[in-house]
């Protein structure tokens, strides 16, 4: 197959609603990647996939011609199972930071490739540089002998990891063409199969603070992101959990990191501790082993096996955190019961303290985000502290204040609000 003829005949084809072929996949993947398929035509091919969806095996072929792009790493030499996670995004998402040195300390090695933030979700990396002297730069064999050793690494994908999904990406972002369950799976989907682990538990947000604002839309996801998985030989199971308030008090990169050490020590908040013990449970299970993670966090095991990855990193574990330049209370509007919390609302807040980026160059402020000091199901009066906002550029405190004000909604007070569990549904492969 060859040129801008061939790019146009798979655009027609998409856009008329029909049904690519495994050639033109690979062809169009392999051409796009290379440079030789304008971006115009891979934009006008995004929309129409966009707009008429594909079909499984459309998506399987996708996916694979993504993973081809690049390298494969192999994983085989570790000796122990490998399983990792993937979230599909949240705010207050710091679960990565506990969940890998509990799924290490439980038995299992844990090749967490992770990413930085970008809009109101933060990135585990920002998260992890807060830390001094942390690098989440690792060579393949750097990363496979710290997997070796200890169990747990979690540092950035290397950029021959599915680089298809690198350049598609950045289009989609720019194109509009982001929130399509074929392409958010193929390209999740497709660095984790390359990554090289065995199984996969993915973690599909459901809400406001996520991509999927309906449980409809993110069992879809979670089921074609299953089949994928099972389709390319890595046993994949997907937890839907609630994204609709923020995961956890504290919101932005330091702060998350001073609540992840608090769970690895036996305290922490009750949602975080929750959802890490169901994640690594199903991580622990795919990957054969026989031990509850709730034993090992209370033996205190995690917490080695987080300070050893730390420091194998370059990272100092006892150093303290960055504190920001300035803080601000932001105090209830009346006294009840705090009824909700919009966790897009307060993601966004967090990224206007500069705790995120707009563009992917742009530098975030490791001491900058929010601690919410009362959460849904908690009463308040009116004027006590509710938000505590950290940042070293006051300027975008009024910003964030008018985004937090218009956040929460509060029922009478001694009314009872009941919220799920944060679990909302599992999806196995069959
Ligand atoms: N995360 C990814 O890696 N890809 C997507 O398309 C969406 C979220």
């Amino acid at each position: 197959m060859s040129g801008a003829h061939t790019a146009v005949d798979v655009i027609r084809t998409k856009r008329d609603k029909g049904r690519l072929t495994d050639e033109q996949i690979d062809w169009i993947i392999r051409s796009y990647t290379d440079g030789d398929v304008a971006e115009e035509q891979m934009s006008a091919l995004l929309m129409a996939i966009f707009l008429n969806g594909m079909a499984p095996t459309e998506i399987s072929r996708w996916t694979a011609a993504m993973i081809n792009s690049g390298i494969r790493m192999d994983l085989s030499k570790v000796g122990r199972p490998t399983v990792d996670k993937h979230s599909t995004g949240g705010v207050g998402d710091k679960i990565s930071l506990p969940l890998a040195p509990l799924v290490a300390a439980c038995g299992a090695a844990v090749p967490q490739l992770s990413g930085r933030g970008l809009g109101h979700t933060g990135g585990t990396l920002d998260k992890m540089e807060a830390i001094a002297g942390w690098n989440p730069m690792l060579s393949p064999e750097e990363m496979a002998a710290q997997l070796a050793d200890l169990g747990a690494v979690i540092c950035a994908a290397s950029a021959d990891l599915a680089p298809a999904d690198r350049k598609l990406y950045a289009l989609r972002d720019v194109t509009s063409t982001v929130e399509s369950i074929p392409m958010i799976s193929a390209s999740i989907m497709s660095k984790k199969i390359a990554e090289g682990t065995d199984a996969l538990v993915l973690d599909v947000k459901v809400g406001s603070g996520a991509f999927m604002k309906s449980h409809e839309q993110a069992a879809e996801l979670a089921r074609t992101m299953v089949g994928l998985g099972a389709a390319h030989g890595v046993r994949t199971s997907a937890l839907l959990t609630d994204m609709s308030i923020p995961l956890g008090r504290a919101v932005g990169n330091a702060v998350e990191v001073a609540e992840s050490v608090e769970v690895l020590a036996g305290g922490g908040p009750a949602d975080v501790v929750e959802l890490t013990i169901a994640l690594a449970r199903e991580m622990v299970s795919l990957a054969g082993l026989d031990v509850d993670p709730a034993d090992v966090l209370a033996s205190g095991k995690a917490m080695d096996s987080w300070r050893a990855m730390v420091a194998a990193q370059g990272g100092d574990p006892d150093a303290p955190l960055p504190e920001p330049k300035e803080k601000l209370l932001v105090r209830a509007a009346q006294s009840g019961v705090i009824a909700d919390m919009d966790a897009l609302a307060v993601g966004v807040a967090a990224w206007r303290l500069g705790a995120g980026r707009a563009r992917k160059e742009d530098p975030v402020q490791p001491a900058a985000g929010l601690l919410c000091l009362a959460k849904p199901g908690e009463s308040i009066e009116a004027g006590a502290p509710l938000f505590e906002l950290h940042t070293d550029t006051p300027e975008r405190f009024a910003d964030a204040q008018q985004l937090l004000d218009g956040s929460v909604t509060y029922a009478p007070a001694g009314n009872a609000v009941e919220r799920t569990g944060i679990v909302l549904e599992t999806i196995r492969s069959v």
